[in-house]
């Protein structure tokens, strides 16, 4: 089967790429390479064995989409990571963050309608339910107001696919809510490529480690949790990219109960940001230079997944541990910057 992967050459998707392969599907990869290069094809490679077709694209572009599906029509599927995802750059550009991860979502849905086989699994985020009332967070739990522009185009773009699957029944959409994918695959040869100084909490912990950044703030210790710190879900990437795979094949053999249906994706576990820092230390053998600073504004205290549905439906749950996902992270990065 042909799968297309919009975003392939990003960090989730790559993975997944290689997730697909794995399981025999044919791969297709659309990527702008706004946020990552074509190097990644040849890690895909080195994993797999296969290269994956590559067309450098832009979801924008409503002219070359239409000419690529004309070219593509026998596409099975599609999994869609394109999106720009910096939450405080979107504060600053909402308009490019709207049509870059809004605008893209509905030009790959108009021409997805004109093919025989409509399944597509879309990026969704754990920001979707804001600071939440009660842990785990289950699928059920509200949609709170989003907090930027980043987060709002992921609520935006459930929606749109709810509306568009009440209206055409050919078409069958799984949105996966990620919470914190860290971690990088465990041969070293493809991983997260953060552009300028990392937003996220991983990257920052290995390259201070690496010795590109001189110190890691954390960002609170006044919180009501045990140490302080606020708490995630941190998931393997890898653990991530084979839900994709499940998804997608419950998609392609009709087994939704639902045209549009919703998964989380977690590991079920919280861990505060002292327990992942004492991850990487346990597992570097190393300290690592932090200091405590002031909070960040818009931070939630607490997120962590209930999967029981994943599971029971999906039959899906992560595999890999903290101390699995923070020693790939280190050798991942240990690796790009010894070449
Ligand atoms: P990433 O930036 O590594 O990958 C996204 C890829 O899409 C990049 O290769 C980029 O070049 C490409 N792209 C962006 N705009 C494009 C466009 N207009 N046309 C074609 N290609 C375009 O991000 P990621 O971490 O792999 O995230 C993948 C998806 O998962 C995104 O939708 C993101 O919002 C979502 N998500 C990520 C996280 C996370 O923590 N990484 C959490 C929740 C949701
Ligand atoms: N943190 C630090 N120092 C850092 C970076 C992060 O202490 O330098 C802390 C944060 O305060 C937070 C935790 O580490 O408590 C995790 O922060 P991340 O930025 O790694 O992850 P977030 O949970 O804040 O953000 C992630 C995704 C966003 C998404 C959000 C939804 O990166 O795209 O989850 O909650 F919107």
């Amino acid at each position: 089967m042909k799968i297309l992967v919009t975003g392939g050459l990003g960090y989730i998707g790559s993975h997944t790429v290689v997730a697909l392969q794995n399981e025999g599907y044919s791969v297709v990869i659309i990527d702008n390479l706004s946020n990552s290069s074509k190097s990644v094809l040849s890690g895909i490679e080195n994993i797999t064995g296969i290269k994956p077709q590559f067309e450098e694209l832009d979801l924008r572009d409503k002219h070359k989409l239409n000419d690529f599906f004309q070219r593509h029509q026998d596409i099975d599927g599609v999994v869609h990571f394109a999106a720009s995802k910096a939450v405080g750059e979107s504060a600053k550009k909402p308009l490019f963050y709207y049509e870059n991860n809004v605008s893209t979502l509905i030009n790959l849905l108009q021409e997805l309608k004109k093919l025989n086989h409509q399944n597509i699994i879309f990026s969704s985020s754990c920001t979707v339910y804001g600071e939440a009332e009660a842990m785990p967070i289950t699928e059920h739990a509200p949609i709170k107001p989003a907090q930027s522009p980043y987060g709002n185009t992921k609520q935006i773009g459930e929606e749109i696919l709810k509306d568009t699957c009440q209206v055409n029944s050919n078409l069958r959409a799984i949105a996966l809510r990620y919470f914190n994918p860290i971690g990088a695959h465990s041969s070293s040869y493809i991983g997260e490529l953060p552009q300028g100084e990392p937003q996220n909490l991983v990257p920052y912990i290995t390259q201070t480690a690496i010795g590109l950044r001189e110190q890691l703030s954390v960002f609170g210790n006044d919180y009501p949790t045990e140490d302080g710190t606020c708490i995630r879900d941190y998931i393997h990437v890898v653990d991530v990219a084979k839900a994709h795979v499940v998804a997608l094949s419950r998609s392609l053999k009709t087994k939704q109960t639902s045209n549009f249906e919703i998964f989380n994706i977690g590991t079920g576990k919280g861990s505060s940001v002292f327990e992942v820092i004492n991850s990487f230390e346990n597992i570097s053998n190393q300290k690592l230079n932090y200091r405590i600073v002031e909070r960040r504004q818009g931070d939630v205290i607490s997120a962590y997944a209930d999967t029981t549905k994943a599971e029971e439906i999906l039959g899906w749950s992560s595999e890999l541990s903290l101390n699995d996902a923070m020693r790939d992270a280190w050798r991942w990065e240990q690796k790009i910057r010894t070449k």
